[in-house]
């Protein structure tokens, strides 16, 4: 079976780490965070992948190749200017060698889910269905695409981001399509799936379904949501062919070194020759390679960039440190303060709550 894997987003809200590196490129529990995903469609029978992709568009070739390293077939459509989301699996479409009754695995490279693809697909065939969506149930719908169903699972409506969503049942980022249903939209020119492909697909009468599975679900666009994604690999909660749950709640890459009265747990993720120092404390972070995280600094849910460094003393909560940036001794930064690549904060520069 083959599948396109739409990779070609910007990824804004997680600047400043995506500045360098696109989003699903980033590295998750030591494989970039697309390779979770890609790994998982696998194991559900797809052996060619078509990765579309346009920001920062060579990295991904340069990553993964022709995907022998993972046992398949990774072939790349590059779009000039972005297409949006139904825009580019239109453009990536050239590149499958399916027929048109086959069904096509769409996905988000930017999702951790560990729902049962096959499944999804199973039920697809089944329904005969155009287009069938997985939907996974969150307490607060509105800042997602909101998807009714019939008790049959047909889609009764699409509801983007609205403030009084219809039902928790939300737009997981994972597709099925049959792939004549794609050749319906439009080419050479961005087109939004969520906005304007399913309402249109609906309108025009075409069974939509929805495969609903609560399976574990996240959508890792925003420093808060990445940090937990990754912990949540390392943890075991969110399942993972190319992670070994670690018990003890920390994963050491080659290299990484951890003095021994530092404390690191909750799921951190220490990169290739990273360090942390004598008595600091890291919890549910993440620390990318060669990063330092000085003697008695505190480092909670946050992200180290590659080859930055935490000086002695400082404190992170909830924040992002971009590549190669220095937070000097005794700063502390909290709430989602985000510092630059490269940038260097000297010694108590920030500080919040002075004693
Ligand atoms: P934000 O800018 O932070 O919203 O992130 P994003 O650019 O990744 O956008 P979003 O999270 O909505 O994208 C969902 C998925 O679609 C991600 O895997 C993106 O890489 C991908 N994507 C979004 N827009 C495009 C596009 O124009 N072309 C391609 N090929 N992929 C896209």
């Amino acid at each position: 079976m083959e599948a396109i894997l739409l990779v070609g987003g910007q990824g804004t809200r997680l600047r400043p780490l995506t500045i360098s590196t696109p989003k699903p490129l980033l590295p998750a529990a030591g494989v970039p965070l697309l390779e979770h995903q890609v790994t998982r469609a696998r194991d559900a029978g797809v052996t060619r992948i078509v990765f579309a992709t346009s920001y920062r568009a060579e990295m991904f070739s340069e990553a993964f190749g022709d995907g022998a390293r993972l046992g398949m077939e990774i072939v790349y459509v590059t779009e000039d200017e972005p297409l949006g989301t139904a825009g580019a699996i239109r453009n990536a479409s050239a590149a499958l060698t399916c027929d048109g009754d086959s069904p096509v695995l769409i996905l988000n490279g930017d999702i951790l889910s560990g729902h049962d693809i096959s499944a999804q697909i199973a039920a697809h065939e089944k329904d005969k269905a155009a287009v069938t969506l997985h939907l996974t149930l969150v307490d607060d719908a509105r800042r997602y695409g909101s998807v009714p169903t019939a008790p049959n699972g047909r889609v009764v409506d699409f509801v983007e981001k609205s403030p009084n969503p219809p039902t928790n049942q939300v737009n997981a980022g994972c597709y099925v399509f049959r792939r004549s249903v794609i050749e319906h939209i439009p080419a050479g020119r961005a087109v939004s799936a969520e906005y304007e492909t399913f309402p249109e697909l609906l309108a025009g009468g075409e069974v939509i379904c929805g495969y609903v599975e609560a399976a574990y679900w996240l959508d890792v666009g925003t420093p808060a949501t990445f940090v937990r994604g990754v912990c949540d690999l390392v943890l075991g909660a969110m399942p993972s062919p190319v992670v070994s749950p670690h018990e003890h709640g920390a994963l050491l890459l080659d290299g990484a070194s951890v003095a021994p009265t530092a404390r690191v747990g909750g799921g951190t993720a220490v990169g290739r020759g990273a360090a942390i120092g004598a008595g600091a404390r890291v919890e549910s972070s993440v620390l990318f390679d060669r990063s330092v995280v000085e003697p008695g600094a505190r480092v909670v849910r946050s992200v180290v960039g590659e080859g930055a460094r935490v000086c002695s003393g400082a404190v992170l909560e909830d924040c992002v440190v971009g590549d190669g940036a220095t937070v000097g001794p005794g700063n502390e930064l909290l709430n989602g303060l985000r510092v630059w690549p490269n940038a260097e904060l000297s010694a108590t520069a920030v500080r919040f709550s002075p004693e």
